[in-house]
């Protein structure tokens, strides 16, 4: 998906900050003025190297969280507690043995390196290219890093304060395979339930976090 050519750019770009105008003039007050937003945006894109358009369309949970003043309305944080169930009974845990260290944890050193890679499902990326986890861009993980990004708390010492007994192991892995199982409107991307990452890099991630001899808890 890439926004379209320059002249047809500069032209959607004034028709959006037309509606923009208009929509603080009238406070977004109509939902007509949102749909003509979001109709533009839509057409300013196009599909490229496997990124499709159907990004465009919002999950149910999306739109929920998208809603302004949802996170204080009763009926959403019924909805919320409902995709948070949904989210947890769609886990598929790591196949084969029951929960150990030996059974779980991959490799952190290969687990590091998908957590330091943010490539992966986007326009500039060759198809087929193998996803990174980006966890840099939100995390801090080892203790001497120096550049993360700070949307999500520190990993930093984490198996320390987790664990890897059979409630660590499972906690931990429902959130990487899907974080809405906590929080139906975390921002964290829902690594296995959307497929973005395997099995293989789920166990690999795993071991960074929980893996005593991995740099987060050294
Ligand atoms: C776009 C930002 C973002 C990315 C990318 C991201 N996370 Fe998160 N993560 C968060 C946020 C925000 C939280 C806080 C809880 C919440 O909102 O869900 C969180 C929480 C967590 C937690 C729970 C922390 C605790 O103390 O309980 C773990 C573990 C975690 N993330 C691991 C990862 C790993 C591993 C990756 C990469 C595979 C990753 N995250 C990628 C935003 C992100």
């Amino acid at each position: 998906m890439r926004f379209v050519e320059p002249q047809g750019r500069a032209r959607r770009c004034r028709a959006l900050a037309g509606l923009a105008l208009s929509c603080l003039v009238t406070a977004c007050a109509t939902r007509n003025a949102a749909d003509a937003i979001a109709t533009e945006l839509a057409q300013s894109f196009e599909a490229q190297s496997g990124v499709m358009l159907d990004r465009l369309q919002q999950s149910p949970d999306q739109a929920l969280c998208s809603e302004p003043g949802a996170a204080a309305s009763s009926a959403s944080l019924a909805q919320r507690r409902a995709i948070e169930r949904a989210a947890r009974d769609g886990v598929r845990f790591p196949s084969g043995a029951p929960p150990s260290p030996q059974a779980w944890l991959g490799d952190w050193r290969r687990g590091e390196r998908i957590a330091q890679s943010g490539v992966g499902l986007q326009t500039s990326d060759r198809p087929g290219t193998e996803a990174g986890g980006n966890c840099y861009g939100c995390h801090r993980l080892a203790p001497t890093e120096i550049a993360y990004g700070t949307l999500g708390p520190s990993l930093t010492g984490y198996g320390l304060r987790h664990p890897p007994d059979e409630a660590g192991l499972r906690d931990t892995w429902i959130r990487l395979f899907d974080s809405h199982a906590f929080d139906a409107c975390s921002v964290m991307p829902r690594f296995g339930a959307r497929g973005i990452l395997s099995e293989e890099q789920l166990r690999d991630l795993l071991a960074l976090l929980l893996d005593p001899q991995s740099p987060v808890n050294r």
